[in-house]
């Protein structure tokens, strides 16, 4: 079966593309390489440079490769970002997508997994956060993410499209075989540059922020190693299905870990010190995000297993250090 995947040189789309070579789907990548990178992608793969909105050339791929099922990630995901440049957001993630789906369903694909955020969730009403949990974002990101849901809800009703949407908790980690990582540019994640204030003492972190509503202060999140939320997708992919048209799942692992914890596995991992610094908080960070993926688990049986703190950060730690 071939799979078109956008954003498949990017983080989390290039360890899909692997995993979806394990479980003997064939990939097609379409990237426009504004934040992938050419060597994340598998060799081997057929590779498009372009733009999801690019109706011809999304077209030509489509029949050229007889493309049957869509995983789509190629999106703009900078919450910062997306708060200076809303245009950009709403372009890319919303406008783009509405052209990517309008293709697909001209040439009869209608089988599509979608990467969503719990930045759709806002600041949260409840923790563990389930899928029915208020969806409330606080940032233009995370409203991008939730208009392309409704729009998907909508076409699954009301067209013969077939769509998952993942709800991301925090991607973090790198491959076990250490062939493919994190490479985002700018970085802005905690984990890598947690990793690089090591490397790097002149380069340390600010921490966003001591005064949360969190035990020791500072912010809690759910992280999820990459090859956990690649597999997820195959396990979607799987399950699309006419009785239950548009789904939608958390993938995180019902742990929270607040910023000086991390800190603290980073240097145990490594047995060197991180160097930090405290500053104010960043503008639209919750105190504390945490999944319920008990639904995941129940139908997609989706069970991550190299979740656990010390795997993912051992193998960010050896991805940094590579
Ligand atoms: N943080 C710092 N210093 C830094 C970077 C991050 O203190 O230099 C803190 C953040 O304030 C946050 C935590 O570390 O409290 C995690 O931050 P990340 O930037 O690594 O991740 P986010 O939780 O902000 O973002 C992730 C995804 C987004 C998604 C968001 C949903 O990267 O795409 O979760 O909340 F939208």
């Amino acid at each position: 079966m071939k799979i078109l995947v956008t954003g498949g040189a990017g983080y989390i789309g290039s360890h899909t593309v692997r995993r979806l070579i394990e479980h003997d789907y064939s990939p097609v990548i379409l990237d426009n390489l504004s934040t992938g990178n050419l060597r994340s992608v598998t060799e081997g793969v057929p590779f498009y440079q372009g733009n999801i909105n690019d109706k011809e050339l999304v077209r030509r791929i489509l029949v050229d490769e007889e493309i049957t099922a869509v995983l789509h990630f190629a999106a703009s995901a900078y919450v910062g970002e997306s708060i200076t440049n809303p245009i950009k957001y709403y372009a890319n993630n919303v406008s783009s997508t509405i052209s990517l789906t309008e293709t697909l369903l001209e040439n009869g694909v209608t089988k599509f997994v979608f990467s969503s955020s719990c930045a759709t969730y806002g600041i949260p009403n409840a923790s563990p956060i389930t899928e029915e949990t208020q969806q409330c974002p606080i940032n233009p990101y995370g409203q991008t993410k939730l208009d392309v849901e409704s729009f998907l809800g909508n076409l699954c009703k009301y067209s013969k499209f077939r769509a998952t949407a993942l709800r991301y908790f925090n991607a973090a980690g790198a491959a076990i075989n250490g062939e493919n990582g994190e490479e985002h540019n700018p970085e802005t994640h905690l984990i890598p540059l947690v990793l690089r204030s090591i490397l790097n003492p002149d380069k340390p972190i600010s921490i966003f922020g001591d005064d949360y509503d969190t035990p020791d202060g500072t912010c809690i999140r759910d992280y999820t190693h990459v090859e956990d939320l690649a597999e997820a997708h195959c396990l979607a992919l799987r399950n699309l299905s006419d009785e239950t048209p548009w789904k939608f799942y958390n993938l995180g692992t019902g742990q929270g870990y607040s910023i000086l914890e991390i800190i603290d596995m980073a240097e145990r991992v490594s047995g060197q010190k991180a160097h930090y610094t405290l500053s104010e908080r960043r503008p639209g960070d919750p105190d504390s995000l945490i999944a319920d993926c008990s639904k995941a688990g129940k139908e997609l049986n989706w069970c991550p297993k190299h979740s656990s703190l010390y795997t993912i950060m051992e193998s960010a730690w050896n991805w940094e250090t590579r």
